[in-house]
């Protein structure tokens, strides 16, 4: 029994809808269970910029600070705040939520329902097996990197961004990786371009340093174009991949289709802050806000679901109720159960909130 507070930000196009069928199936754990999650909702995103002026305000990083955990939808995809002119980029909520909460791991994990095999773009055979962690370092790198703009020069105009990492930045995610693997098949790949980039080699030496404390788990180092590369062809040897934030985020993308569609998708962001429960982290789904298909019933709410299941497990050190709700998740996706983005021949196609409703409904058991 405990109270937790979550800051709730949903943010975005399909951000709203998924985030509250994770909310409901939260209601079901705590009804279950006993547990009593107040939720807090504030802007992110569009709808702030256009409410509060900013893409996240002070009031809201300061309710995000004082919570136990964040459930974050998804932020962007309005036309008139995006390209080179728009003043404010609904994306900086989350890049100031990241920074300013120190949130530097990114876990993604790729775990194939074998009942959705069959909905993966690749063979059956190859994805068989598949149970991998991407480690993505999420507070540095090119993604903050300064100078970072388009400048006018006397030949026209040039654009720069900066590609930077300290050493004590790589180290502490590379123990993050090597600490994870440890209760995992104790491998790790370090993913990098040291065949071109300064900052690849220096993440390559401290990778081979770091791995010197851990006789009991397995380095091995992969250049970004093999590893994209080596995912769809030997996707069940991987482990723990860590590796840079573009990287991660690039990789992690073309992983998601393992698991048949983004939307399957969740994802852990992680400091060292704890907080009277676990680990204080920011949790969300790895798609975007996808407006082309936001308010048609038609977004997959599985990986915000998931998301919830990762709160419950590294903020709230709730084992058996994370567990409850990624098992009523494959439980249903083995009923036939399926939303527009995984339609199969012979599947159950439903909407949104049913999707949620079932999920919610097993988890209260
Ligand atoms: C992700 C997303 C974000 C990122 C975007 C929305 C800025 O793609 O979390 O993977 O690039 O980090
Ligand atoms: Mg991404």
């Amino acid at each position: 029994m405990g109270t937790y507070a979550i800051a709730v930000l949903a943010g975005d196009g399909i951000g709203p809808e998924v985030t509250e069928e994770a909310v409901r199936v939260l209601g079901a754990v705590a009804r279950r269970y006993g547990h009593v999650f107040n939720t807090i909702e504030a802007l992110v995103g569009v709808a702030a910029i256009d409410a509060e002026g900013d893409a996240i305000s002070d009031a809201t990083m300061e309710l995000c600070q004082e919570s136990d955990a964040i459930l974050f939808g998804a932020v962007g995809g309005a036309p008139r705040y995006e390209g080179p002119n728009a003043k404010i980029q609904p994306e900086r909520a989350l890049f100031r939520l990241r920074k300013e909460l120190a949130l530097y791991a990114n876990l993604r994990p790729i775990r194939p329902f074998d009942a959705l095999l069959n909905a993966s773009t690749l063979k059956t055979d190859i994805l068989r097996g598949t149970d991998l962690l991407v480690v993505r370092e999420l507070t540095g790198g090119i993604y903050y990197g300064k100078p970072s703009e388009i400048r006018e020069t006397a030949e026209g105009l040039d654009a720069i961004d900066t590609l930077i990492y300290t050493e004590a930045e790589i180290e502490r995610i590379v123990r993050t990786a090597f600490d994870l693997a440890r209760e995992r098949r104790k491998k790790v790949t370090s993913v990098d371009k040291a065949n071109v980039l300064s900052s690849s080699r220096l993440w390559r030496r401290t990778a081979d340093r770091v791995a010197g404390e851990y006789p009991d788990v397995t380095l091995e180092h992969l250049l970004v174009d093999s590893c994209a590369m080596h995912l769809i062809r030997r996707p069940a040897s991987f482990d723990v991949i860590v590796t840079e934030n573009m990287f991660g985020d690039i990789l992690t993308d073309e992983a998601s289709m393992l698991a048949g569609s983004m939307g399957m998708l969740p994802s852990a962001s992680l400091g060292t802050r704890r907080t009277e429960f676990g680990l204080f982290g920011l949790y969300e789904p790895i798609h975007g806000s996808a407006p082309d298909i936001a308010g048609q019933e038609k977004a997959n709410p599985i990986a915000a679901i998931l998301s919830l299941a990762l709160m419950l497990r590294f903020s709230f050190n709730l084992k058996q109720e994370a567990d409850a709700v990624e098992k009523a998740v494959k439980g249903i996706v083995e009923a036939g159960y399926r939303t527009e983005d995984l339609r199969e021949e012979g599947k159950v196609i439903v909407g949104t909130k049913e999707m949620g409703r079932l999920i919610a409904e097993a988890v209260a058991g």
